[in-house]
């Protein structure tokens, strides 16, 4: 493709508003050329602050669009199935948010509908392509700590998302650790075969009447012979907080970092630096990488390195987790299937 890849976004909420602003201002091979969201006025609104001339509040009228070539999925949840399926039979690329479903069932037939079209179908894993988290997997692959035998993670939200998102969310394994499975997965460059889910509602009672808790813990085990645990939380009054461990035979890596700036300020009452805010800020480099690497393949015809067959593992690890937190029992995953990206 000569041309720079026509966008549109569909969903304009917490993230989809951000992933319009970085197409405008930080991926030259993309061009925005449309957004969509059904809240009265929402698109118009952001058309204008970007000087968009088209924009519409049924977002299924843009995957019939002719003069687009991709779309940016980032509506709830639970409508994502349903417009890949209807982008992929239209032609566009596809970019989608994580996860790509709730049910591995739907999952699945993205996938074949992604598989048959023969369109690109990228998923907002965007930690693969965080410097930080980038640069631990070049180390890991390269054998500065060995043989990679631990991974510990941890996810915390500032506060909670409101109830609307909570109840198209899948629930915090599914929504939240999703991210964490699929970065061990990647910087363990193995597959996990057991989960043992555990959580608790600590600090939002309102989650209880969507089966949901705010608090949860994944321990996971790989078909390397390596382990883990995963945290999530939902309880971060101090900023978004993420972070990671990969321990290894020679060595360890630490990822992440509360600070936002490299300034610590110092008085009589003691020192005190700022913290990262919120999930924007943590990975906006993330967030511009990863469209900037999207437009590439769809120019190049070349496959991603994160796609629907990776989403629909780890929402088969999310899911495993959540049963195992229902059940109180560790789940067993089959991993005969042949590994992806890793
Ligand atoms: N990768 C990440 O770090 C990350 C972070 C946040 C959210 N997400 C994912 O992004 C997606 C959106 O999350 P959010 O926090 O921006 O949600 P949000 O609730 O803030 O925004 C969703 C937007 O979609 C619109 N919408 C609702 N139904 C729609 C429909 N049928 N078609 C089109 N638009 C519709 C809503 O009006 C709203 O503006 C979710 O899948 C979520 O899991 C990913």
């Amino acid at each position: 493709m000569e041309h720079q890849v026509r966008c549109a976004v569909l969903g304009l909420g917490r993230l989809g508003y951000y992933h319009a602003k970085n197409l405008v201002t930080s991926v030259p091979g993309a061009k925005l050329v449309s957004v969509g969201d059904p809240l009265k006025g929402r698109a118009e609104q952001v058309a204008r602050e970007f000087g968009i001339e088209e924009w519409s509040e049924d977002p299924y009228e843009l995957l019939e669009d002719p003069g687009i070539d991709a779309v940016i999925i980032v509506t709830p949840t639970s409508t994502h199935g349903d417009m890949i399926i209807k982008a992929a039979e239209n032609g566009k690329q596809i970019f989608v948010e994580k996860p790509l479903t709730l049910s591995l069932e739907e999952s699945k037939a993205v996938s074949e509908k992604v598989k048959e079209t023969g369109v690109i179908c990228q998923v907002g894993f965007m930690r693969r392509f965080d410097p930080a988290y980038a640069d631990a997997k070049r180390r890991i692959d390269a054998g500065e700590i060995g043989k990679p035998i631990y991974y510990k993670g941890f996810t915390r939200d500032q506060g909670a998302p409101p109830a609307e998102f909570i109840k198209h969310s899948g629930g915090i394994f599914i929504d939240c650790s999703i991210h964490d499975y699929d970065i061990a997965r990647y910087l363990l460059g193995a597959e996990i075969t057991s989960v043992s889910g555990h959580g608790r509602i600590l600090n939002n009672p309102f989650m209880e009447q969507y089966g949901d808790v705010d608090q949860a813990l994944t321990y996971i085990e790989f078909d390397s012979g390596a382990a883990g645990d995963v945290e999530a939380s939902r309880t971060s009054p101090y900023g978004h907080d993420i972070r990671a461990e990969v321990i290894g035979t020679e060595g360890s890596i630490f990822i992440g970092t509360l600070r936002n700036q490299h300034v610590t300020i110092l008085s009589a009452k003691g020192s005190s630096y700022d913290i990262i805010p919120d999930f924007q800020t943590r990975f906006h480099e993330a967030y511009c990488l990863e469209l900037q690497h999207f437009a590439e393949c769809v120019r190049n015809g070349t496959t991603p390195i994160v796609t629907d067959v990776d989403a629909t593992i780890n929402l088969e690890v999310g899911i495993a987790a959540t049963n195992s937190y229902r059940s109180g029992r560790p789940v067993q995953l089959d991993v005969s299937r042949a590994h992806t990206s890793l």
